[in-house]
């Protein structure tokens, strides 16, 4: 374990030697990794930091409301690319296109907004497991790790590269970021778009959204290494007394280490009857409610 204190200072002194009296530009993705990095970039460049989020509309429930305030003492600009990445999935029903698709757009506001701000330097918040994963190619991960081969940039500044994610927390922690941030459960950089098998359209995000929102507030408590609803397809119900064909959602919630391996949580019975009831009654378009019981191999953590 690195000594929290020690590293930020380091770390600060080492962003401000690097990018010296440049600009440099960081993606906020709402994770953990991320928001640490763009703490310590902060209080290193302070006005020659942009920090910039992206709302892909593939968000999690109050997302966005909450990286604004979590980052209120920083001009963090937001960037409303929802139209934008519904249009560009239309159709797409590859996951692996889905990740391309969302990827490129990223990369395409952040060259747009790079060079807006002639920014010279890319922050980022790649950790050690990022690039051992990225070695082994298991899914063609996007976060904002994949954008510098793209881009042009005199440098890249990536000062957690060699710390594992329970290290990031422990610096979020001592940087004083709110728990949502410093706890916050990991989050695929495709969002909702890679929990939703087939084409991605705004009323499978919407239910999934919801059901991922009653997920979390149900399984949370449970201390899940992660927790998350999928919408699968659609499939036979009976509600009020007429047949419906409605949204099959799946529950997912797994415990893990470092996110290679995952065991499925063993949930109480009466805990999985009030979710399926939940999200059957709350949300009148889902049918049914499955829990996935399939650990890691052979299944991933995500649906796709
Ligand atoms: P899988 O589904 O591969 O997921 O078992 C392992 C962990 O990685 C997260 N994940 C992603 N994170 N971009 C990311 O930044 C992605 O494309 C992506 N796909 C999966 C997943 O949520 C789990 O924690």
């Amino acid at each position: 374990m690195v000594d929290s204190e020690k590293f930020i200072e380091d770390a600060i002194a080492e962003i401000k030697k690097e990018v010296g009296t440049q600009r440099a530009i960081i993606a906020l993705s709402g994770g953990v990794d991320s928001s640490v990095c763009a703490a310590l970039a902060y209080q290193a460049l302070r006005d020659n930091l942009y920090p910039v989020y992206v709302d892909t509309g593939l968000m999690r429930k109050g997302e966005t409301e909450n990286i604004r305030k979590a980052f209120r003492n920083m001009p963090l600009t937001v960037i409303d690319a929802k139209e934008r990445f519904i249009n560009a999935l239309q159709g797409v029903s590859d996951p692996e296109e889905k990740r391309k698709v969302t990827g490129e757009i990223f990369i395409r506001i952040f060259e747009e907004v790079a060079r807006q701000k002639q920014v010279s330097y890319l922050v980022q918040g790649t950790i050690y497991p990022d690039i051992i994963e990225s070695e082994g190619q298991i899914k063609s991960h996007h976060n904002v790790g994949g954008l510098p081969s793209v881009m042009e940039f005199n440098g890249v500044v990536e000062p957690l590269k060699y710390l594992y994610k329970d290290e990031v927390r422990e610096l979020a922690r001592a940087l004083k970021l709110p728990p949502e941030v410093s706890e916050r459960m990991p989050f695929p950089g495709p969002g909702l778009a890679v929990r939703i098998i087939g084409e991605v359209t705004e009323e499978k995000i919407h239910i999934v959204r919801e059901a991922n929102a009653i997920v979390e507030q149900e399984i949370l408590k449970h201390n899940p290494w992660q927790t998350f609803a999928a919408l699968l397809e659609k499939g036979t119900g009976v509600k009020g007394d007429v047949r419906v064909h409605g949204w099959i959602i799946a529950v997912r919630a797994v415990q893990s280490r470092d996110g290679m391996t995952a065991d499925v949580l063993e949930l109480s019975y009466e805990a999985l009857r009030t979710i399926a009831s939940r999200i059957t009654s709350e949300l009148p378009d889902v049918a049914r409610v499955v829990y996935d019981i399939t650990p890691k191999p052979p299944a991933t953590i995500e649906f796709e």
